[in-house]
C-alpha cells in the first residue's frame, strides 16, 4: 500500500492493551492514527503520550455499542480526512462465567460489543473506507474462536469453559469477516476493501488479568501486518503471526 498522503488509521479500544500497541506500531510505520477510546479522558491521555513521542496520533471518542457515538466518530473522520484507509476493530470484552450459569441475557454484553459493535463500526465507516485507494479492515479475533482448538480434547481451549460466550463471539466475528470479504469481492464498489480476522495470541492485558504470555507489542505485530497488507494480499482469511489459522 503506497498512497501519496499518510494512511489514516482508526483503532477502536486503543487506550490500552493490544489496541494501544497497535496504534503505536501503526503510527511508527507512518500512519496518522485515530486512537479510539470510549472514554474521552483515557483516550486523550493515551494519544497524548504517543503524540509526545513524536507520533501522529489523535484521540477519537468511540463507544462501539452506541450508534450515536460511532456516527459521531465517522462524521469526525469525514470532516477531518474525507476517507479512512485502515480500520482495526480491536475493542472487545471478556466476561468469564461457566456455561451452566449463563442465561440468554448474560450473553448479550459480549455479543453487543464483540459482534454487534464490530458490525456497527464497519457499517458506519464503510462509506469512508470505500473512498480509500487501498482500504483495510482487521477484525481482532482469538485462538479461542476456532473449532479446531475447541474440539482438541485436552487442550487449554477445550478446557477453558468460562470463555463460553467470548469464544462464540469471536467465532461469529470470523464468519462475518468471511461473509464481508466474499460480498466485497463481488461488489465493484467494494472489491478493493480487504478484510481479515487476526489473532494476537495470548497477550498480557487487563482482559485476562495480565495472565497472557505475550506482550501487547508482540500481539500487535500480526494485526499491523494485515492492516498494512499490500494490494496483492489476501482477504477473508484468519491469521496469526505465522500465517493462516485453521477455522
Ligand atoms: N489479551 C489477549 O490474550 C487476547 C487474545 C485474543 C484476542 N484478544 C482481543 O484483543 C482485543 C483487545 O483486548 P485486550 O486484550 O487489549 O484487552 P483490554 O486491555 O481490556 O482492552 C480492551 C479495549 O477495548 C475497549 N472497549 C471495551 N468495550 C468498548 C466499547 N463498548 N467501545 C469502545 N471500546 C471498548 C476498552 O476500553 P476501556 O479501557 O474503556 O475499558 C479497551 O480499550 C479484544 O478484541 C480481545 O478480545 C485479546
Amino acid at each position: 500500500m503506497v498512497p501519496s498522503t499518510p494512511i489514516i488509521a482508526l483503532v477502536t479500544g486503543a487506550n490500552k492493551g493490544l489496541g494501544l500497541a497497535t496504534a503505536r506500531q501503526l503510527a511508527e510505520r507512518g500512519c496518522t492514527v485515530l486512537l479510539g477510546s470510549r472514554d474521552a479522558e483515557r483516550g486523550a491521555k493515551a494519544a497524548g503520550e504517543l503524540a509526545e513521542a513524536g507520533l501522529a496520533v489523535r484521540p477519537v471518542r468511540i463507544d462501539i455499542t452506541d450508534d450515536a457515538s460511532v456516527a459521531e466518530a465517522a462524521a469526525f473522520v469525514d470532516r477531518e480526512y474525507g476517507r479512512l484507509d485502515v480500520l482495526v476493530n480491536n475493542a472487545g470484552v471478556l466476561v468469564r462465567r461457566p456455561p451452566a450459569e449463563v442465561s440468554a441475557d448474560d450473553l448479550r454484553p459480549e455479543f453487543e460489543t464483540n459482534v454487534f459493535g464490530m458490525v456497527r463500526v464497519v457499517h458506519e465507516m464503510l462509506p469512508l473506507l470505500r473512498r480509500s485507494r487501498s482500504p483495510r479492515i482487521v477484525n481482532v479475533s482469538s485462538d479461542s474462536a476456532t473449532f479446531a482448538n475447541a474440539t482438541e480434547q485436552g487442550s487449554m481451549f477445550a478446557r477453558s469453559h468460562d470463555s463460553f460466550a467470548y469464544s462464540a463471539t469471536k467465532t461469529a466475528v470470523n464468519m462475518l469477516t468471511v461473509k464481508y470479504a466474499n460480498a466485497f469481492l463481488d461488489d465493484p464498489e467494494l472489491a478493493h476493501v480487504k478484510i481479515n480476522a487476526v489473532t494476537p495470541g495470548y497477550v498480557a492485558t487487563d482482559l485476562n488479568g495480565f495472565q497472557g504470555v505475550r506482550s501487547p507489542d508482540q500481539g500487535a505485530r500480526a494485526v499491523v501486518h494485515w492492516a498494512m497488507v499490500g494490494d496483492d494480499g489476501e482477504t477473508g482469511g484468519f491469521f496469526d503471526e505465522n500465517g493462516r489459522v485453521p477455522w
